[in-house]
């Protein structure tokens, strides 16, 4: 029979039937390596493929158990599931690692063992940690390991039904495949290889991997299908809270979010944070305004700030932290346009408050009310709050989670409650203190005269 190689890029895992001085695909030198390719032909006449009727499928009931916190089980859906590959990313020092050892601890609660392997730091370092964490169960293993078959050898004499943690995939290595640890080919063989003994062994995985700062996520992303959970540990390392917001959850909502914040003895759930990532503001100064955003199964409501000053520059400047500039310039042209305010001659900043970077289009009617509130010098309302999106005709729409959002603004005894107009009959129903509003000129009714 006619042999046949392969040529696998070692840096993207791209494959090849002809050998290229620079990989085609990711355009690397050198990276290049020969294969030989495997005859399928025999594998394929030993397990011939076959089909079967609908109803003949026989399903195994997933078994959930308990992370030991009823906030952290209800996020996951109903608790840990056996057999399920979780995958949880986050930049380097954000928590993970933290989080990890804390959940560990929280499943070992009913007699359950667990198994941590680290492929990055000494057993040393990682009981050190754990100390911090006042965590001193019998019940966590620990070990270190950098080859693949060293982490299989290690699970596959470990308990059936426990929970096992590589921290992180990045750093194994499957000496049958080409690459260096963390590369493209390595991330996959390694996943794939971890994912079938979790379900033949039944066990619980989680496996921990870096995502830079710069998004740079060739590695998780790749994993991200093949596992039954994503979660993404993120947050701002200056203001001490963490979110972690299940990206993928095959066993539960794919959206929902935890707050939680770094302490000195590790990371504590906000039970309610609703009003989490309020801080202490001057409701008298102009140029303040609060938003009530959405993410997940949470309200929040936050401070957006806005200062509107003469331009001494030809090009008057647009500064944005936390809001998508681009819809900064879009609230601008809008309120130039339909309300024949003049910014051309003046620098506009704005800002989100406590270092959050919420993708929710309901925070422009809050911005455009900060933005009119500096214009004038005229402070907002103290108690009022905002939301909705605005469109290039200066139309205030309707955003996603209304109900949750006007529900938590009510419960918070915010007043005005200015939101976007729904239709006729909702309007009929509202209280005094609640405000719907059609088209951004009408945010001039709420700057004290
Ligand atoms: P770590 O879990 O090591 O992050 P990762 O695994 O994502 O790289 O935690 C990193 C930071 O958390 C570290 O800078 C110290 C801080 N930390 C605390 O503030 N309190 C604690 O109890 C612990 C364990 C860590
Ligand atoms: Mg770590």
């Amino acid at each position: 029979m006619k042999k046949r190689t392969l040529f696998v890029c070692e840096s993207c895992g791209a494959q090849f039937f002809q050998w290229h001085g620079q990989c085609p695909n990711c355009k690397e030198w050198g990276k290049l390596k020969e294969k030989e390719l495997l005859d399928t032909k025999e594998k394929r006449q030993k397990k011939a493929p076959a089909f079967y009727s609908l109803p003949s499928i026989q399903t195994e009931k997933d078994i959930f158990l308990s992370s030991g916190s009823k906030i952290i089980d209800s996020f996951l859906g109903q608790g840990l599931v056996l057999g399920s590959v979780i995958l949880l990313g986050g930049e380097p020092g954000i928590g993970k690692s933290t989080f990890l050892l804390q959940l560990m601890s929280g499943f070992c609660k009913n007699n359950k063992k667990a198994l941590y392997i680290s492929g990055e730091e000494s057993l040393e370092q990682i009981k050190l940690r754990a100390s911090r964490l006042n965590i001193n169960t019998k019940n966590i293993y620990l070990s270190k390991a950098n080859l693949l078959e060293d982490v299989l050898n290690l699970i596959e004499n470990f308990q059936e039904g426990s929970f096992v943690a590589i921290d992180s995939v990045q750093t194994l290595i499957d000496e049958g495949v080409e690459g260096v640890a963390g590369s493209v080919s390595q991330v996959k063989s390694v996943s794939s290889k971890l994912i079938e003994i979790t379900k033949r062994k039944n066990i619980i995985t989680v496996l921990v991997s870096h995502v830079t700062k710069e998004g740079q996520i060739a590695g998780p992303k790749l994993m991200e299908h093949m596992v039954d959970v994503v979660l993404y540990l993120e947050g701002d390392k200056q203001y001490n809270f963490r979110i972690l917001k299940a990206l993928k959850n095959r066993y539960g909502s794919s959206n929902n979010i935890l707050v939680l914040t770094m302490t000195e003895k590790g990371l504590k759930i906000v039970e309610d944070p609703t009003t989490f990532f309020l801080k202490a503001r001057d409701p008298f100064s102009a140029g303040s305004a609060i938003v009530m955003t959405a993410e997940g199964q949470w309200a929040f409501a936050i401070e957006v700030q806005a200062l509107v000053i003469k331009s001494s520059l030809s090009f008057p400047r647009r500064v944005s932290l936390g809001f998508d500039i681009n819809r900064l310039h879009l609230i601008l042209a809008v309120l130039e346009k339909k309300m024949a305010l003049i910014f051309s001659d003046k620098d506009v900043y704005v800002k989100i408050g406590a270092g959050l970077r919420p993708n929710d289009p309901g925070l422009d009617l809050g911005i455009t009310a900060a933005i009119l509130s500096s214009y004038f010098e005229k402070p907002l309302p103290e108690k009022g709050i905002f939301w909705g999106e605005i469109d290039l005709n200066g139309q205030v729409r309707p955003t996603l989670k209304e109900d949750l959002r006007l529900f938590s603004a009510k419960n918070l005894g915010y007043s005005p409650i200015v939101h976007p107009a729904l239709d006729e009959d909702a309007k009929k129903a509202k209280n005094s203190n609640e405000i719907c509003i059609s088209h951004v000129s009408e945010l001039m009714d709420f700057l004290k005269k």
